[in-house]
């Protein structure tokens, strides 16, 4: 049997082409995938969790965390992470590159030996890093049956 794992970076408050949001555009993707797939969640967060809830102060922000390269602590660990043999991970499309924490994520991590799959949301630029599957936020957010259906079809080409 196989056990999955969906890690997920998502950010809820205001948002591009969708207002104040109060649960993320990833995070409803990732939910998807965990409900589909019978796989555990695990939400990728800063420890110190300084993300502005207003869009411009939050892509300023981004933007100083991606040019100094930091890895912010993110919160808790991945029980049993060895039991796991197939790991989706899932981020917002953040200047054309993931949140600094996912970084944290991946290098924190052994993934030898493991099925990875990522997934993004994006508001027009697409995917980053070869993404194996890629979403418009306000899809994710505004049209679940849509999604839901894009969700499949991605899995169903993975043979879930
Ligand atoms: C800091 C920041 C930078 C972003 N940069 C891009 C970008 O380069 N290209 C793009 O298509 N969307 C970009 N977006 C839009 C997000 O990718 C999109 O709204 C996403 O669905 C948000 O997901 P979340 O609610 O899970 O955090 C950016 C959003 C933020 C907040």
């Amino acid at each position: 049997m196989s056990k999955v794992l969906v890690a997920y970076f998502s950010k809820t408050g205001e948002q591009y082409s969708v207002g104040n949001i109060t649960e993320g555009n990833t995070a409803i993707v990732a939910k998807i995938i965990a409900q589909k797939t019978g796989g555990d969640l695990f939400e990728i967060k800063a420890a110190d969790d300084n993300y502005p809830n207003k869009y411009t102060p939050l892509v300023k922000f981004a933007k100083e965390e991606k040019q100094k390269n930091v890895r912010p602590e993110i919160v808790g660990k991945v029980a049993n992470w060895a039991d796991y043999d197939t790991i989706f991970v899932g981020y917002p499309n953040w200047w054309a590159d993931m949140p600094m924490p996912v970084y944290t994520f991946l290098e924190s991590y052994d993934f030898s030996g493991k099925k990875i799959y990522n997934f993004c949301t994006h508001e027009g630029s697409g995917g980053v890093h070869n993404n194996d599957f890629a979403m418009y936020g306000h899809v994710a957010q505004n049209d679940r049956e849509k999604a839901d259906r894009q969700v499949s079809e991605w899995l169903r080409d993975l043979d879930y």
